[in-house]
């Protein structure tokens, strides 16, 4: 497994891309939705888009990410044991991904709450959310390649 490190990494930042691109691109649906008269046109169309976002690219998209980060954390523990673990560098990257998982969870429940027409965040909010998920992942790529006081 050892020798697959360098693809099993690339597919790990493959499957990140992939599932930023939803958690950017949701809330930008949900700032149109806010404009939509419930059970209009536009309200069915915006539900159909976020529910096939979610399906078929955000949570498929996680789980590949979450699974290949854990395999890189079986790999990395063979070559030099578990304590990068807690190194600063490493609890940066973890602190970042609870921000992810929670914002990803939140997303969801939201999603759920327009297609049951119980939306009552406004436009300026969805607006705003939209910067959450790209500074956690500032946070998140810099940690892991600057490998800082390892
Ligand atoms: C879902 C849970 C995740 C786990 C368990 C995980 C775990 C890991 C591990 C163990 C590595 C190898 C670190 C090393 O070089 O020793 C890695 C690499 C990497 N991860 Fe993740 N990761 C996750 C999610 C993410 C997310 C959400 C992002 C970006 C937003 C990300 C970006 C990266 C990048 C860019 C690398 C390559 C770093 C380099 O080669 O310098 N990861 N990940």
């Amino acid at each position: 497994m050892t020798e697959h490190y360098n693809l099993v990494r690339g597919l790990h930042i493959l499957a990140v891309i992939a599932w930023m691109a939803g958690l950017l691109y949701l809330p930008r649906l949900f700032v149109y939705h806010t404009r939509a008269i419930s059970g209009g046109e536009l309200d069915t169309t915006l539900q159909e888009m976020e529910l096939k976002l979610s399906r078929i690219i955000m949570v498929p998209a996680m789980t590949v990410a979450l699974i290949l980060g854990l395999t890189l954390i079986w790999i990395d523990s063979q070559t030099r044991g578990w304590g990068f673990l807690l190194k600063p560098w490493m609890l940066v990257k973890f602190t970042g991904l609870i921000a992810l998982f929670g914002f990803h969870g939140f997303l969801s429940a939201s999603r759920k709450r327009f297609a049951a027409g119980q939306n009552t965040r406004s436009e300026r909010f969805w607006r705003m959310t939209n910067e959450i998920p790209f500074v956690a992942a500032i946070a998140i790529v810099l940690s892991v390649t600057t490998k800082f006081l390892d």
